[in-house]
């Protein structure tokens, strides 16, 4: 499938909870697509939904935003989601698997029997496995299925490197790597800060090891945190969303950290993982493997070998 970009941009987004609402939302806001179908078990909320976010519609685009069903997923570019039980307080992503995995082939097989021909994103979690598990379960090519993986972490260390730096969000070049969980890296080894090594840049401004270390401890915690907080995590992870599915329909080539399929990069097969890829018009146009330390070599094959036991468990 490839994308006219003169074509009507269709979205099904599946999930009206926080992060799907969020999601459309910003759809609207960023003028995206041309129409989006939502659907959710909770009927009446999701068309209260729609009542309310066509409110916006005389302030942002024309678009059109009404609830419907799988069926509406034939003629769509994008799939989107974010249906599943959310992570609760203290709960390990891992512990999600089995309940998200039941909810998504309830979800996917409809779907693909439908007769859709487009692209799957995900971002319910654990992510990069629930994205492994949509791959495998529609059949679809890997180019076909991704997910948000660690594009929402990555978000969150730009944020707080920037601060640490005190250099403009643009000037920070620096990726989270591995499960969007708790096995997640900063590839701090290939960062940049004002296109400078960052290693270098902290070193001349005495910022120590320990201090970025202790940075990439409240990333990879961010999350968790937030929930204790609100309850929930939602206008990142909906932003991610919101700009990957403008990459797929706009057939961008924007590279971007997601759950990527890896297909012998760093040694690793079978698995969908938080790394750089090329997104377009074809879904993952080329998954970018990143020359790593030898550091963070280990941490990639640690982060993926942890998910790896849970996916076969899954099988
Ligand atoms: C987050 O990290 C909970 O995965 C969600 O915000």
């Amino acid at each position: 499938m490839f994308n006219n970009i003169n074509k009507s941009k269709k979205v099904v987004l599946v999930g009206d909870g926080a992060v799907g609402s969020s999601y459309a939302f910003s759809m609207l806001q960023a003028n995206v697509a041309d129409e989006i179908v939502i659907v959710d078990i909770q009927k009446d909320h999701s068309q209260g939904d729609v009542l309310d976010l066509e409110d916006v519609l005389p302030l942002t685009n024309p678009a059109g935003i009404r609830t419907g069903s799988y069926e509406d997923a034939k003629d769509a570019d994008l799939v989107v989601i974010t249906a599943g039980v959310p992570r609760k307080p203290g709960e390990s992503r891992l512990d999600l698997v089995s309940k998200n995995t039941k909810i998504l082939e309830s979800i996917v097989k409809p779907i693909v029997n439908s007769g859709f021909d487009g692209i799957f994103l995900v971002s319910a979690n654990p992510v990069d496995i629930l994205t492994t598990i949509t791959q495998r379960i529609s059949g679809f090519s890997k180019n076909r299925v991704l997910g948000t993986g660690t594009s929402l972490d990555t978000a969150r260390l730009d944020v707080a490197l920037a601060n640490k730096f005190n250099v403009s969000l643009q000037d920070v070049n620096a990726d989270v790597m591995g499960e969007h969980g708790d096995t997640s890296f900063a590839a701090y080894d290939e960062a940049t800060i004002e296109g400078q090594p960052l290693k270098d840049v902290a070193y001349n401004r005495e910022i120590t090891s320990k201090e970025l270390a202790n940075i990439e401890k409240d990333v990879r915690a961010k999350g968790g945190q937030i929930i204790r907080q609100k309850g929930a995590t939602f206008y990142g992870v909906a932003m991610s969303l919101m700009r990957i599915s403008k990459a797929v329909l706009n057939n961008e080539n924007l590279v971007m950290p997601i759950s990527a399929p890896l297909t012998g990069e760093y040694g690793l097969h079978d698995i969908y993982i938080g790394n750089p890829a090329v997104i377009n018009a074809q879904g993952i146009a080329k998954v970018i493997e990143v020359p790593l330390s030898s550091d963070e070599l280990a941490k990639m094959r640690h982060s993926a070998g942890q998910m790896a036991e849970i996916v076969v468990a899954t099988k």
